[in-house]
C-alpha cells in the first residue's frame, strides 16, 4: 500500500495494491463490476432464504449453520474483571432455546415487545436471540441510560418484559410504577447470590436452570419486526426505528463484502454496545449470519486494554469508531509498539466522520488503513463505504454499496452534480432499511419523498463518485458517535427545579466530534453559581445518560426566541462559535 501524503493541504489517495497480491483474496475484487451485476435477491438465495420456518434472524445466525460451524466459537467473551467465557454456535443454540422457553412461560407471544437493559455480557446476546426465536420484537437499551431515558423507550414501545441485572435494576425500579404494561422483569443475577426477587421478578439463572433445551422457533415472515433501536431526532423524544427479520440479507451481504469476513479463520471485534445499532447489526447479525467468531469485551476503553485484547485474541477484523481511534492516537504510538498486532487484517470505522489524520495514522501504526463506513440506525446496515479492493480517499465515506443508490439533492429535490453540497438521500432498496418509527408512522412517511429516503445528513459527491460528509441537516448532536436530540436534553434540564428554560447545541470538539453545550435561564429566586451549574449537569447525567449530559453549561438571563416563542438554537450556536448570526428577522424583541 502506498503512503498517504499531503498534497496542497489535501490528503493523497491511498492506492490499493492489486487484489491478487492480498494474502487473503477479498470477496469484492472489483467495485464497479460488482455494482453492475449485484442483486439483493441473489444475496437472499446465498443465505438459503426462506428456511423451513420462514425468515428468522435467530435461526439464520445461530441454529442453522452446517455442523462444522456449529462447533465453532461464536462468542469469545472477555469480562471487565478479565474472566473469560466461550460459547460455540451449539452453546448459543441451546441457551437461546432455553431463554425462548422462559419468555414463552411468561406469556410472551409473537409481536410482543421485550427489552433488554443489560451490560455487555453473554446473557445479553442470549436474551436477544432467545427473544427473536419467540417472534418478539426486541429492544436493546444502552446500559448507561438513566431512568428518564429508559422510561421514554419502554412507555413508547409498551414493552411487556424487560431483562435487566441486579446492578442496573434500581434505575428501572424508580420508574416501573409509571409503566402499567410492563408485566415482568427478568433479573440477571450473574455473579450475585442471595438476591431475593420481588413478586413481578424472575431470576434469570433460576428460570434457565429448569427451562427445556428444546424449542421450535416461531414461524416468522420476512416483514415481521425483529428489533428496534431508539434514535434521536430534532424534535420530540427518541423514536423507535423498527427493523424486520429480512434485514439480515443486507447485514449478511455487507458483512461479507465490507467487513470482508473469512469465517474459517477470522476473529472479529466490534467495539459497539448491543444498545446501539452497530452492536446488533454488526455485533450479532452480520458476523453470526456468516458463522464468524466474535469477541465481546465487557470493559471500557483503555489503549493498553484494547491493544492487549487484540493481541491475545489475535483479532483479524476490527470495527470501531472515530472517537476511539482519536483516543488511541492521543495515547501515543509507543503504546502500540508494546503489543504484537500482526494478526490485524482489516480495520473499519463508523459513527462519525473519520478524519483523514486517523485514516493515515492507522496506516502508520498498524500498516493498515481504517476503512470508513457510513450508515444509520434507520438504514440497518452499511450503505456508503470503503472496500478492501478500492482506493481510499482519506476523509471520504466512500461509495455506495452495490445495490444501494445514493445521491445529493438540492432544496427543490433535484440531483446535484459533483462538488455541490446538499441533502444526502438514498433509494430505500436495501432489505435492512427501517420499516417504521414505532407508533409514529406519519413521521416515518415524512422521511420519504419522490422515491428517496432523506437521511438528515448533508454531503457532496466528487467526480469519482466518492461521498464526503458535510454535517447534519438538522440540530441532532453527534457526540462520540452517539446521536443526542437537543429536545431530550432540554426536557431533562427543565425538570430541574432551578431551570426556567433551556436550549442545547452541539459544540465542535477535537476528540468527540461534538460536545453538548446547554444554555439555561433560572427561575426567580435562584442565583447563578458554579455549584448550581454542576448540580444541573449532574441532574441530567443521572436521569438521561452519561453521554447525553451537557459538558458545558451557561446560565444566561433569557434565551433568544422567535416571535412565536421557539428557542433559536442556531443563533445560540452561531454566537457560541463566533459565526455570522444569519437571518434574525424572526427574533423576538
Ligand atoms: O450523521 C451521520 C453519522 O451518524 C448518523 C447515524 O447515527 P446512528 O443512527 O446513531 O447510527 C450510528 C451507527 C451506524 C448519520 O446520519 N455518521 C455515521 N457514520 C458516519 C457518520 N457521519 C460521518 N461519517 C460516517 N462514517
Amino acid at each position: 500500500m502506498s503512503q498517504a501524503t499531503t498534497v496542497g493541504g489535501q490528503y493523497a489517495v491511498i492506492e490499493k495494491p492489486p487484489v491478487r497480491s492480498f494474502a487473503l483474496a477479498p470477496h469484492m475484487t472489483d467495485y464497479e463490476a460488482m455494482c453492475q451485476g449485484f442483486q439483493w435477491a441473489n444475496m437472499a438465495k446465498e443465505l438459503r432464504l426462506p428456511r423451513a420456518n420462514g425468515v428468522n434472524q435467530a435461526t439464520i445466525c445461530i441454529d442453522d449453520h452446517p455442523p462444522e460451524v456449529m462447533t465453532r466459537a461464536a462468542l469469545l467473551w472477555h469480562g471487565a474483571d478479565n474472566s473469560k467465557e466461550t460459547y460455540t454456535f451449539n452453546d448459543l443454540k441451546r441457551e437461546t432455546n432455553k431463554f425462548a422457553n422462559v419468555l414463552t412461560d411468561l406469556g410472551i407471544q409473537k409481536g410482543d415487545r421485550v427489552f433488554t437493559f443489560l451490560e455487555r455480557v453473554p446473557e445479553h446476546y442470549i436474551a436477544l436471540f432467545g427473544g427473536l426465536k419467540t417472534g418478539a420484537v426486541m429492544g436493546p437499551l444502552f446500559s448507561a441510560f438513566g431512568p428518564e431515558a429508559i422510561k421514554d423507550r419502554l412507555e413508547d414501545s409498551d414493552a411487556k418484559v424487560v431483562v435487566t441485572s441486579v446492578a442496573l435494576k434500581d434505575r428501572l425500579d424508580s420508574i416501573r410504577q409509571e409503566l402499567p404494561n410492563l408485566e415482568r422483569v427478568i433479573v440477571l443475577d450473574r455473579g450475585q447470590t442471595g438476591y431475593e426477587p420481588e413478586a413481578h421478578e424472575v431470576l434469570y439463572h433460576q428460570a434457565m436452570a429448569t427451562a427445556s433445551e428444546d424449542y421450535t422457533v416461531v414461524q416468522t415472515d420476512p416483514d415481521d419486526y425483529s428489533i428496534m433501536h431508539y434514535t434521536s431526532g430534532t424534535t420530540g423524544k427518541p423514536k423507535g426505528a423498527a427493523h424486520r427479520h429480512y434485514a439480515v440479507v443486507a447485514q449478511y451481504a455487507t458483512a461479507k463484502y465490507i467487513l470482508d469476513f473469512h469465517p474459517e479463520t477470522d476473529i472479529y471485534w466490534c467495539t459497539a454496545d448491543p444498545g446501539w445499532v452497530t452492536g446488533t447489526s454488526y455485533g450479532m447479525f452480520g458476523p453470526w449470519s456468516q458463522g464468524v467468531t466474535s469477541l465481546v469485551y465487557e470493559g471500557g476503553f483503555s489503549a493498553d486494554n484494547w491493544y492487549k485484547l487484540m493481541q491475545d485474541y489475535k483479532v483479524t477484523v476490527w470495527y470501531t469508531a472515530p472517537t476511539a481511534i482519536r483516543m488511541l492516537m492521543k495515547a501515543g504510538d509507543e503504546v502500540v509498539t508494546n503489543y504484537d498486532l500482526s494478526s490485524l487484517r482489516h480495520l473499519l470505522s463508523v459513527g462519525e466522520p473519520l478524519n483523514p489524520e486517523a485514516v493515515v495514522w492507522g496506516q502508520q501504526v498498524f500498516g493498515k488503513v481504517f476503512h470508513d463506513t457510513w450508515w444509520q440506525t434507520e438504514t440497518g446496515a452499511m450503505h456508503i463505504c470503503n472496500y478492501p479492493c478500492m482506493d481510499v480517499k482519506p476523509g471520504s465515506m466512500g461509495k455506495p454499496f452495490p445495490g444501494v443508490t445514493a445521491a445529493v439533492l438540492d432544496d427543490e429535490g433535484k440531483v446535484l452534480p459533483p462538488g455541490e453540497e446538499g441533502y444526502l438521500v438514498l433509494k430505500p432498496e436495501a432489505p435492512s432499511i427501517f420499516r417504521t418509527y414505532w407508533n409514529k408512522d406519519d413521521l416515518y412517511q415524512s422521511r420519504f419523498k419522490d422515491g428517496w429516503y432523506f437521511t438528515g445528513d448533508k454531503a457532496r459527491v466528487d467526480e469519482d463518485g466518492y461521498f464526503w460528509f458535510i454535517g447534519r441537516a438538522d440540530d441532532v448532536i453527534n457526540t462520540a458517535g452517539h446521536l443526542v436530540g437537543p429536545f431530550e436534553v432540554e426536557s431533562a434540564l427543565v425538570e430541574h427545579p432551578a431551570v426556567a428554560e433551556a436550549a442545547v447545541i452541539g459544540k465542535p470538539d477535537p476528540e468527540r466530534m461534538e460536545i453538548i453545550k446547554a444554555f439555561v435561564s433560572l427561575k426567580v429566586g435562584f442565583e447563578a453559581s458554579e455549584a448550581l451549574k454542576d448540580e444541573i449537569k449532574q441532574f441530567v447525567r443521572t436521569r438521561l445518560a452519561a453521554h447525553a449530559y451537557p459538558r458545558e453549561l451557561d446560565i444566561i438571563d433569557s434565551l433568544p426566541k422567535t416571535r412565536s416563542g421557539k428557542i433559536m438554537r442556531r443563533l445560540l450556536k452561531a454566537r457560541e462559535l463566533g459565526l455570522p448570526e444569519g437571518d434574525t428577522s424572526t427574533l423576538e424583541d
